[in-house]
Order: C-alpha cells, then sequence, then structure tokens
C-alpha cells in the first residue's frame, strides 16, 4: 500500500484535557506575574525631568522599532489564529483569547515608551505602521498542529529577540531592559504553552513529524513581510543583537531538543523522510550557525563559539520560565 503524504493534521481530540491542563497551568503562571504597561514607563520621573529617558543609539531604536512593527500586527494575528483554529478544541481557542489580551500589551508599551523618550520620527513611524497593518498578515499555515509549531517557533524567537535586546541596551537604558525582559516573559509562557502542546501530539501521532518539518523548513518571522526587513535583519546580526547563531542555538535547537525529533519513530514513509531530511538539515544550520558564531566573534575557535552561545542559552532561558 502506498503511504499517503498527511493533508490535515488536525489537533487530536484525546488530547484535549492534555490542552485545558496546558492553558490552566498557562494561567497560572501569568496569574502570579500579571502587570500592567504604565508600571513600565517612568511617569513620575518625567514629570519631574521631561529628559528622563536617556535617547537610543541607532541599534537599539532600530530593534526596539522593528520589534514594535510586528506586535502591531496583533488584530491580523488574532484574526488569523481565530480562523485557523475554529471549531478546533475549545482549550486552544480559549488560549487565543488570553493569548491576544497579553499581547495587546506588548506594542502599546514599546510604541509608549518610544513616544516618552522622544525617540525616533514619530510621523514616519506612524506612517510605517499604518502601512504595515495595512498590508496585515496571511498565515501560510496549512492545518491545526502547523500552526501550534509555526507559534511555538514564533514564540520563542520573539523571547529570544527581546532578551537579545534587552542585553544589548541594559547600559545605554537599564530601564527599556527591564521593559523588554518584562515583554520576554510573556512571550516564554507563549511558547511554553504552543511547545508542550506540540510535544503532546508528536508522542500521540509521530507521523505529525511531516507537517513540523515543513514549519521548521519554511520559518519566517511574522514580521518578515515588513518592507525592509531583511536591511533591518542584517544591520542587527552584524551588530551582534541577533543573528543566525542565536536563531539556531536558542530557537531551533532548543526546540529540537525539547521535541527530540531524530528519537520519533513515525509510520508512514512520508514522514520518515521528512524526518531524514530536517536531520541532515539541522546539521547544516548547525554547522553555519558555528560559522557565524565564530565570525562574530573574531579570535574564537569554533567550538569555544558555539558553547558560548549555548551558554548563552542555558543562562537566557533559566531566567525566564515558570
Ligand atoms: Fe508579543
Ligand atoms: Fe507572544
Amino acid at each position: 500500500m502506498k503511504d499517503r503524504p498527511l493533508t490535515s493534521a488536525n489537533l487530536i481530540p484525546s488530547l484535549e484535557p492534555k490542552m485545558r491542563d496546558l492553558l490552566e497551568r498557562h494561567r497560572e503562571r501569568t496569574a502570579k506575574v500579571d502587570w500592567a504597561y504604565h508600571e513600565f514607563l517612568p511617569l513620575k520621573e518625567l514629570r519631574a525631568n521631561p529628559d528622563f529617558l536617556p535617547k537610543l543609539s541607532p541599534t537599539v531604536y532600530l530593534a526596539v522599532e522593528t520589534a514594535l512593527f510586528t506586535e502591531v500586527n496583533l488584530p491580523w494575528f488574532t484574526s488569523g489564529l481565530t480562523q485557523i483554529f475554529k471549531g478546533s478544541l475549545a482549550p486552544m481557542q480559549e488560549f487565543i483569547h488570553d493569548w491576544t489580551s497579553e499581547e495587546d500589551q506588548h506594542g502599546l508599551l514599546l510604541e509608549t515608551y518610544l513616544l516618552l523618550g522622544d525617540n525616533g520620527d514619530h510621523g514616519e513611524r506612524s506612517r510605517l505602521r499604518k502601512q504595515i497593518v495595512r498590508v496585515g498578515w496571511e498565515p501560510h499555515i496549512e492545518d491545526h498542529f502547523q500552526a501550534i509549531a509555526y507559534t511555538a517557533m514564533q514564540e520563542l524567537a520573539t523571547q529570544v529577540f527581546y532578551l537579545r535586546v534587552a542585553h544589548f541596551c541594559q547600559d545605554e537604558d537599564p530601564l527599556l531592559a527591564r521593559a523588554l525582559r518584562r515583554i520576554a516573559r510573556d512571550e516564554v509562557l507563549h511558547m511554553a504553552f504552543y511547545r508542550d502542546a506540540v510535544k503532546a501530539h508528536l508522542e500521540v501521532e509521530p507521523d505529525y513529524v511531516e507537517p513540523l518539518v515543513k514549519i521548521m523548513l519554511e520559518f519566517a518571522m511574522p514580521g518578515a513581510g515588513m518592507k525592509d526587513y531583511a536591511t533591518r535583519s542584517a544591520i542587527l546580526a552584524r551588530q551582534g543583537v541577533y543573528g543566525p547563531d542565536h536563531y539556531f542555538n536558542l530557537v531551533v535547537d532548543k526546540l529540537w531538543k525539547e521535541w527530540d525529533v531524530p528519537a520519533l519513530m513515525p509510520k508512514a514513509e512520508t514522514a520518515r523522510a521528512a524526518q531524514r531530511k530536517i536531520i541532515a538539515q539541522h546539521e547544516k544550520l548547525g554547522r553555519i550557525a558555528a560559522r557565524y558564531a565564530v565570525r562574530a566573534a573574531p579570535g574564537t575557535r569554533e567550538k569555544d563559539a558555539a558553547r558560548v552561545a549555548l551558554q548563552q542559552q542555558e543562562d537566557m532561558l533559566s531566567v525566564a520560565e515558570d
């Protein structure tokens, strides 16, 4: 009998209790760290001294603006995910509501911070922002499972990006670094929900490795549609804020280990072929990331640079979840 590729990997109904547990865990965690965006704005200090906030360097401004331009498409992310999960498991649909209310604060905090610090050209930012929201976001996602795999990767990439920018601007503007770390904490809780939902599905249905591979191979950030995204990314990578080595070590490889992709035992031949393909690709990406880490830290041996990057991963991720 000929194996046919999966065409629709839906969320698995028997996993509804597990999804409910993940939602409840998420709610417990967010209740513990509940926050409001105004708490991260130095309003009292600014009343006493309107120049209280430092002017941001071009790199930090670019990073914050890029993050903001991604967050502003929230209406489209919500509408896209709502459509994808229509008729799916109830905890998943409820999570989208919680998630939207949490994400809503991110763009608000970033925009207000830039305004109060009088950073950047407010008119130009507003014009670009409007353009980006008008273009919107169209998910190239074919089923429920691809959606949770994509969002797991996206949330982790976003968390790592925020933590990298926070690290980068710590001396320049410690209050901004604090705000970015706060947002990163939201992102890691989102990631944990999706990551564990993906893991539960792979355990029940290892053939889901096939849609997982599709997402991992084609992954692009939701902000990738903004006009000058490639230039922004190249500058931020060159400045050491967030580059291919961070993406591989702190995002792809982290989830790779959590999902234990090489150990999955898919039954369908197409799924086994997809697994073989991603294992080869993962090794290749690892080599590219190690070479990139060496270029970013001249004088370091490949092994050392890779080890340092891994250490960063441990340090950064241990602070954020729970
Ligand atoms: Fe966010
Ligand atoms: Fe998020």
